[in-house]
């Protein structure tokens, strides 16, 4: 199958574009190559016969045009977005020209490229999206795909209003999509900016590592290269006009996410004292969310995917992997990539 991943120089999107490769698919990644993105990330595979790059922004309808009409795609898989919650705090436009308008051309240059084709039975549109367009949790309770959707940041609710153009767009005009809705990722090539990066990183300089509030929140952690099977498995076998919550099974306090990053540090790069000493609570980031977690029964009954990973050993592979990665990192951080963002409301 002939793939048209958008947003794939990001995080999740190369380790789609990565593991679809390897499996055989031919994929073209359209990418604006943003401040997130880093072809790098899509190295591995760069040499493939079956990879090529688009470079494209999805602000642009005519050059999406361009993207369809030359390389005629069986599928897409839509990643491309402004994803920094924090970000959206500062500067909430750019989450509203790509999230919305963006999606909005995408499935408007998708739509025209399925009905010049004779909408062919298989086409499909898998939009991917996140469980912060639900809201925020008490302490107990999980986000099924009937849960009503409450956004409370731009960021989510730039990814909000983006799901709604896609069952419109379903529903209107028959357009076969689908939908995933997924929790915190973390894994290999994550940018930076992110929490775990964020640890690892500051843990290594020897600077203080920052935890929002009293480290409380809840997230429910997913390993990347899990997401990725997931959306591989609702592009294969998902129901049209359907969405599938994906979840981990693992929700942690962001502190005792922390506390188990320092550990595995201090195991594989023991400094003079426990990395947990650099733990420094900072200013909550407005409107922080307080509890993500996923039901992914749907997709596990339905579709039989489930997680692989442990965060245990998910967080052993990342920690590995930037150690071993420091020629990548590196000159993110020194550009400024660590800087915090969203304390200006
Ligand atoms: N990271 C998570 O934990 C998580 C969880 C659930 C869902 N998601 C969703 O998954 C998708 C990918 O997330 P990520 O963490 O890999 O993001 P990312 O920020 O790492 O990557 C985003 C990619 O999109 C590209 N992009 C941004 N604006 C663009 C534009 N206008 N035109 C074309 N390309 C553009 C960037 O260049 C970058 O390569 C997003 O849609 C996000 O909402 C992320």
């Amino acid at each position: 199958m002939k793939i048209l991943v958008t947003g794939g120089a990001g995080f999740i999107g190369s380790a789609l574009v990565r593991q679809a490769v390897e499996a055989g698919h031919e994929v073209v990644n359209l990418d604006a190559l943003t401040y997130a993105a880093n072809l790098e990330n899509v190295a591995p595979v760069a040499g493939n016969p079956n990879y090529a790059f688009a470079k494209a922004d999805i602000r642009d309808r005519e050059a999406l045009d361009r993207v369809f009409a030359e390389h005629e795609p069986d599928a897409v898989m839509h990643l491309a977005a402004e994803s920094h919650v924090d970000r959206s705090i500062d500067g909430p436009g750019d989450f509203i020209a790509t999230n919305i308008t963006g999606t909005y051309n995408m499935l408007e240059a998708a739509r025209a490229f399925w009905t010049r084709r004779d909408k062919p039975e298989g086409f499909r549109f898998l939009h991917i999206s996140t469980d912060e367009v639900y809201g925020s949790l008490g302490d107990t309770g999980l986000f099924t795909e009937e849960t009503p959707y409450d956004p409370r940041s731009p960021y989510s609710a730039s990814k909000a209003s983006s799901d709604h153009l896609v069952r419109a767009w379903h529903e209107t005009y028959g357009l076969p999509v689908l939908l995933t809705n997924c929790s915190n990722n973390y894994g290999p090539y994550h940018f930076p900016e992110k929490l775990i990066p964020v640890i690892i990183i500051n843990a290594l300089e020897g600077n203080p590592i920052p935890v929002y509030g009293k480290g409380e929140n809840v997230r429910d952690w997913l390993y990347v290269e899990d997401h990725v099977e997931a959306l591989l498995t609702v592009l294969g076998k998902g129901k049209v006009g359907r969405s599938y919550n994906v979840g981990g099974n693992n929700e942690r306090q962001n502190i005792e996410l922390v506390r188990e990053v320092c550990r595995i540090l201090d195991e594989m790069k023991p400094g003079a004292a426990p990395y947990s000493e650099q733990i420094t609570y900072v200013t909550d980031r407005p409107g922080h969310d307080m509890r993500y977690a996923i039901d992914a029964s749907r997709i596990r009954d339905e579709l039989g995917w489930e997680p692989s990973v442990t965060v245990e050993e998910g967080l052993q592979k990342t920690v590995r992997w930037y150690l071993d990665n420091e020629a990548w990192w590196r000159p993110l951080w020194e550009a400024g990539a660590g800087k915090r963002h969203g304390t200006k409301s």
